[in-house]
């Protein structure tokens, strides 16, 4: 497979040999099939997790469990962690199950103290996820999900950002990209901002 079909995508993952070799669709060549592909499973992970009222959801297990539901029918390596560093994230890919441990326990104490603006605490939790950059490709599209999650579970205002944001207008990714830029800085305005907007 060429891959042509995985560039040029803004703030994408570039997939290496080793991930192109997951793919368990060999025929497809466009992005468009991949794609579609990624959206039908999509659609079924987000049904799975529809039914998960109640347990546990700040866990690797969880989490691994929900990239696994999201996209287990198109990756063989759906629901484990990078084995490489990547540009996007600061965390050597050894770092990243204790930095998900760390992340989760500081989730687990923002969730029961209570004392956290709503809007903060979504931010910084997707902020917090999407940096880790777990899985080799879907961090985007998982932090997302599992932020409105979250937000559900925690009783907290859902972002309107949808599963993905492919079908958004350009502009408005540049400012999701952007905004989570400046919360690299520790700068949350922005994502505050952006997360709490119609789309
Ligand atoms: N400079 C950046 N700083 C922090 N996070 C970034 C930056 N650029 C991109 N990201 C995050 O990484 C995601 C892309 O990573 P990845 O390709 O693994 O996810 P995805 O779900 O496949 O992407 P998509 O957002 O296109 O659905 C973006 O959606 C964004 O959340
Ligand atoms: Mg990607």
């Amino acid at each position: 497979m060429s891959n042509h079909v995985f560039q040029d995508r803004n703030g994408n993952t570039p997939l290496d040999p080793e991930q192109i070799k997951g793919l368990k669709f060999s025929h497809f060549t466009t992005m468009a099939d991949l794609d579609e592909a990624e959206d039908i499973n999509i659609q079924e992970g987000l049904a799975w997790l529809e039914r998960q009222r109640d347990g546990d959801f700040l866990t690797l297990q969880f989490l691994n469990k929900l990239h696994k539901k999201l996209f287990g029918d198109v990756w063989s390596w759906a629901g484990s962690f990078r084995k490489i560093n990547v540009n996007l994230s600061k965390v050597e890919w050894f770092d990243v199950g204790p930095g998900l441990i760390n992340f989760f326990e500081d989730a687990k104490l923002w969730v029961a103290n209570k004392k956290m603006d709503g809007d903060e605490m979504s931010a910084e939790f997707h902020h917090r996820l999407v940096s880790i950059h777990p899985y080799p490709n879907g961090n985007g599209r998982t932090s997302r999900i599992m932020t409105e999650y979250m937000q559900k579970r925690c009783g907290l205002k859902i972002t309107s950002w949808m599963a993905s944001l492919k079908n958004s207008p350009k502009e408005r990714r540049e400012r999701y990209i952007k905004a989570l830029k400046e919360a690299d800085r520790a700068d949350y305005r922005a994502l505050i901002q952006f997360m709490r907007e119609k789309s």
